[in-house]
């Protein structure tokens, strides 16, 4: 039969305003996923509350310079993330050239009636300079700025709550006061139709890593199931957990990687949690694992969820269950409460900023615990499946930096994980496990158990239900849904040019493929630069990762490795973190960068501004340079690459 064709989407944002009769757009760029949870969480409200037809709309969908066509009767939101060295997201990049064009001073918005939100962490130099850019540059030209650009800090964890001060600003300066709108309190409308249909095709591990790939960006390959090789720890400290994971890529040949490399990992959600939530709406095993159909009511609903698909498949690997539930949440679930005591109790939570405060400063609640907390022994029957796949934020991979050397090793890939828990800020004997950290301690556990027991996945009796998903362990196969990012933290292209690399903690990980790739170019008779590595752990046994492995290459290289340690509680030295070791050999590694070394630092962030820090310091001294002069030298370097840095946190 003849193909049918879809019409070409707009890439001018007016012209999609205009054909989807949208009175506002909200434009998101993000790289995690939480500048798009904002985005939509927005657009849904502006709909239900206030009657405004909103868009939530991607920055890579539309041609930047079309956002001069928006016309004055329309009003366009920004919610842009920053991170890294100041970097936009990766959808955000054409966006970002378009504002940093040369002939911007020639761009007139005079039409743009905008307000912005942005999201950084002031860990990182650069904190929000997405954002201000991006005012500057709307202001420059004449735009109308609605309300006070607001900024979120991750550093200190109020993400969530600057958010919510900054919309209810926008609820009142703009919606109600300017346009004269009344919140409606209409309550839940639903943007997405989910119906059950116990004839679709089953739902099996390919349709589950189709729809992970289908979240995957420019940067990343698609996602694939990856053998674990193996898996070891690192530390024999009771204090931290380090694991070792060996994952193969024999199997699909068009995943490759670089040494410096991301792989993101797709955690899967633990199977009480899971369990937790489908108790609390109420669902059976044979109606969790019944194929469901998922389709948008309206036009410009954005929704990253596969389709077909099952609740079982959703609350597993797709939606963040494990992630606390937002006061906005928490109010709008009272709505579906099943008994007046729980609707009391959540309006009660949920009130103020101060209550909502003190109780997730006491209490880990996800969803599901939510839903039992609040009705022990009711079940949520008024509450739709469709207003849980829209609120629940979709799952995000986590980027761990790869340990391996594609050029040693380039079937297998090699990750290390710290395995983490966070303590409540008002209760530290209530720890967070950290959700992949244990999900891949769990697969590590597992696989080294050599288990052969069958895991409970039973069957549903009925002919016309699905089989069932396959479980996050599955028993002598161990997998895990991963893809390749790729990084620009690169080893210089000459083997001979020296490096200085400082690390701390698993921000080693990069820098034991660096040294194995040289190690390598070393035995094969290439001549090799000199490397020193600074690095930074508590104790010199237990958490000192890597310790014997490094020992036999610092050996083998020959005086060209330098391994430098910082024990940070050892005690009896000063000079505890690796920014006093840089600095105690400051002479040598000024020469070495004045000599055209690289330095690459990686690890937390706040690590990082500290070292980098340091050696400014350093090099302003050694160099008599004005506070200017540094200033320039270290932006030059890392445009230049010379200065890398591989950063989280
Ligand atoms: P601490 O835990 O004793 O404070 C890996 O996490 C290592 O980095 C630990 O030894 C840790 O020390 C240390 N560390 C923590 N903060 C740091 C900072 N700002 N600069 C350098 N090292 C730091």
């Amino acid at each position: 039969g003849a193909t049918t064709r879809q019409p070409k989407a707009t890439r001018n944002i007016a012209e999609k305003l205009d054909e989807a009769n949208k009175d506002i757009v909200i434009f998101w760029g993000s790289q995690s996923g939480t500048a798009e949870s904002f985005a939509n969480r927005l657009a849904r409200e502006c709909q239900v509350r206030f009657g405004i037809a909103a868009l939530s709309a991607d920055l890579s969908d539309y041609d930047a310079h079309t956002i001069s066509l928006i016309p004055t009767s329309k009003l366009a939101v920004f919610v842009l993330s920053t991170f890294g060295e100041g970097d936009p997201s990766d959808n955000a990049t054409g966006f970002w050239e378009w504002l940093h064009q040369e002939s911007r001073a020639e761009v007139r918005l005079p039409n743009l009636r905008y307000a912005a939100f942005g999201l950084g962490n002031s860990n990182y130099k650069y904190y929000n300079r997405v954002l201000d850019d991006a005012v500057r540059a709307f202001d420059g030209a004449g735009a109308q700025r609605l309300i006070l650009a607001g900024k979120a800090d991750a550093a200190d964890g109020s993400t969530e709550e600057a958010f919510h001060d900054w919309k209810d600003k926008l609820y009142d300066v703009v919606f109600r006061q300017q346009l004269g709108l009344e919140d409606r309190h209409v309550g839940y409308t639903p943007g997405l139709s989910v119906v059950e249909d116990p004839s679709l095709s089953p739902i099996g591990q390919q349709k589950v890593l189709s729809g992970l790939g289908a979240k995957a960006r420019s940067t990343s390959s698609l996602v694939k199931d990856l053998k674990i090789k193996c898996a070891r720890d690192l530390c024999t400290s009771p204090e931290v957990r380090c694991l070792h994971l060996e994952l193969d890529l024999a199997e699909h040949p068009e995943l490759r990687y670089r040494t410096g490399d991301h792989l993101a990992v797709f955690p899967v959600n633990p199977d009480a949690e899971v369990q937790l939530l489908l108790r609390g709406i109420g669902m059976d095993e044979v109606r969790a694992a019944t194929p469901l159909l998922i389709t948008a009511l309206e036009q410009g609903v954005r929704f990253n969820l596969p389709s077909p698909t099952t609740a079982l498949a959703l609350f597993r690997h797709y939606l963040e269950v494990c992630a606390p539930v937002s006061q906005d949440t928490i109010i709008e679930l009272s709505t579906f409460a099943p008994t007046l005591d729980a609707r009391d109790l959540l309006l009660r939570i949920g009130k103020d900023k101060e209550s909502y405060a003190t109780f997730v400063a006491s209490t880990h609640v996800t969803i599901g615990r939510l839903l039992s907390l609040a009705a022990p022994d009711t079940t949520w029957t008024d509450l739709p499946l469709s207003y849980l796949l829209e609120t629940i934020p979709p799952i995000q991979p986590r980027y761990y930096s790869i340990a391996s050397s594609s050029a040693v090793s380039p079937k297998t890939v090699a990750i290390t994980i710290a395995v983490q828990d966070t303590p409540l800020p008002g209760d530290s004997t209530i720890k967070i496990p950290g959700l992949t950290s244990h999900y891949l301690l769990a697969q590590a556990e597992s696989l080294n158990r050599n288990t052969t027991t069958t895991t409970t996945v039973r069957r549903p009796d009925s002919q016309n239900t699905a089989p069932p998903e396959p479980m996050s362990i599955i028993p002598g196969q161990h997998r895990l849904f991963a893809s390749v990012r790729q990084s620009k933290f690169k080893l210089p292209v000459l083997g001979t040019t020296p490096v200085v690399m400082v690390a701390a903690g698993t921000g080693i990980a990069p820098f034991r493929g660096f040294i194995l790739e040289r190690a390598r170019l070393r035995a094969v008779g290439k001549p090799v630069g000199r490397m020193i590595m600074f690095f930074g752990c508590r104790w010199r046994e237990g958490d000192c990762l890597y310790r014997e492995e490094l020992r036999r290459l610092v050996w083998d290289m020959e005086g060209t490795l330098e391994i430098v340690t910082a024990f940070s509680r050892e005690g009896g030295d000063e000079n505890r973190y690796v920014q006093h070791k840089v600095q105690e050999r400051g002479d040598e590694v000024c020469k070495m960068l004045s000599e055209g070394a690289n330095l690459y630092i990686c690890g937390r962030a706040t690590m990082a501004r500290d070292v980098g820090r340091v050696v400014e310091e350093l090099m302003q001294e050694r160099n008599r340079w004005s506070e200017v002069d540094v200033q320039n030298w270290s932006r030059l370097a890392k445009k230049d690459n010379k200065w890398q840095q591989d950063v989280w946190g």
